[in-house]
């Protein structure tokens, strides 16, 4: 069954719709946006809460009549079916996975694990669900995947949707090989899907492993800022909030079977990232500029480090509209704002429980 591809003929609209990863950073603000401007949708947040899930991401919604959470792992095939049966999805928005290099560096079999198995076992999950309930041709798998697929590019040039797929870490080998077997079920059994492809996000909730949070935590304390390298990888930002808007635009209007960059054109050296955060934050603490200059500290670079990341997002504006909403300096601004007015929340996720987590989770694998 070959599928071509074929815009829908008005907005879609949906009832029942499952999120997975709802609980980490960029899924909680998919569930807020959605809450919000969707009156009638119901949502239901499967996350098995590892170390990078959070509830207390979630804490402004939890009572809404229209939000559920449901404690697992996307690779229960019997948890999913069952969820399925009792919530008649109409939607599955996918963003459950295991998201930091650094991780997939030291443990490459969890990646695997989650981000290939546990996408297709939701896809099986879901195939077997609709051709029962017959409803496949209104249902969509909305697969949420990375720019880092594409590999790593030299000065010139930007990632497009046609951008041959060339992924060098573990994390991103797991996220392009969860795209390819998406794709399958789409060409195979005629499952109606969207990709979509971002960038690196930032924003508020995003747990402190990576750069962004990582570095305020660390300016904020004066502890030294670890910089991979030379710091002159170079990778393109985008607000998470804009990247929910995104995904909000492809579920209700992408083309079946389509596949759309998310980003900003929003490129930047980490060195220069990391000096314009100490100059924010040591702003907003009220120290005299270039206070925590010195804390920047050259180290070991991550293995196989791709060096730049940037994304043509010009398919998704032309067909969809779609357009980031803030700059970079107003969205850095308010993140970094968040971070000092957040600090409960910080140890909270970084707590001893989070450490207890992760030597359970991923010891040997
Ligand atoms: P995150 O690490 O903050 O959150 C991942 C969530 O998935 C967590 O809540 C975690 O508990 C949950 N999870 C992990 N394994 C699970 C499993 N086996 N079963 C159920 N739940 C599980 O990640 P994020 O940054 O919010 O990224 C979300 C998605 O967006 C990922 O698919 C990632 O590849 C993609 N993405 C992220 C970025 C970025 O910059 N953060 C950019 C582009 C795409
Ligand atoms: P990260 O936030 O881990 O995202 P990704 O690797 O998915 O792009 O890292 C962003 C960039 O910052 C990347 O080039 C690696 C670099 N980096 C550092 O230099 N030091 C750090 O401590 C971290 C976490 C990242």
């Amino acid at each position: 069954m070959s599928q071509s591809l074929h815009a829908p003929a008005s907005p879609r609209s949906f009832q029942s719709v499952l999120v997975t990863g709802g609980a980490g950073f960029i899924g909680s603000h998919v569930i807020r946006r959605l809450l919000a401007e969707h009156s009638t949708m119901v949502l239901v947040n499967l996350d098995a809460l590892t170390y990078a899930g959070n509830l207390a991401n979630l804490k402004d919604v939890e009572s809404n009549p229209r939000y559920h959470f449901q404690r697992g792992d996307i690779r229960d095939e019997s948890l999913v079916t069952q969820l399925f049966r009792e919530h008649a999805f109409d939607a599955v928005i996918h963003l459950a996975a295991e998201s930091h290099v650094d991780r997939s560096i030291t443990h490459p079999l969890a990646f695997l694990e989650t981000n290939i198995l546990g996408t297709a076992n939701l896809l099986n999950v879901a195939r077997q669900q609709w051709s029962e309930r017959r409803c496949m041709e209104t249902s969509l798998f909305y697969h949420v995947s990375t720019d880092e697929v594409y590999g790593s590019l030299g000065a010139e040039g930007l990632f497009s949707e046609t951008t041959p797929y060339d992924p060098r870490s573990p994390y991103s080998a797991s996220k392009a090989s969860s795209d390819h077997v998406v794709r399958a079920y789409h060409h195979t059994y005629g499952m109606p899907i969207v990709i979509s492809n971002c960038s690196n996000n930032y924003g508020s909730h995003q747990f402190p492993e990576k750069l962004i949070p990582l570095m305020i935590r660390n300016i904020v304390d004066s502890r030294p800022l670890p910089i991979y390298g030379e710091g002159i990888n170079i990778r393109d930002w985008l607000w998470v909030e804009d990247h929910a808007a995104a995904i909000d635009t492809i579920l209700h209007t992408g083309w079946v079977g389509d596949t759309y960059n998310i980003g900003g054109l929003n490129e930047w050296r980490n060195i220069d990232l990391v000096r314009k955060l100490i100059e924010l934050v040591d702003a907003e603490l009220g120290r005299e500029p270039g206070f925590s200059d010195s804390l920047i500290t050259f180290v070991k670079d991550r293995a196989g480090h791709d060096m730049r990341y940037a994304i043509d997002a010009s398919h998704l504006e032309a067909r969809l509209g779609w357009k980031p909403s803030i700059t970079f300096e107003q969205g850095l601004t308010s993140t970094v704002q968040w971070y000092l007015a957040n600090g409960a929340w910080l140890e909270d996720v970084t707590s001893g429980d989070y450490q207890k987590y992760y030597e359970q989770h991923y010891d040997n694998r």
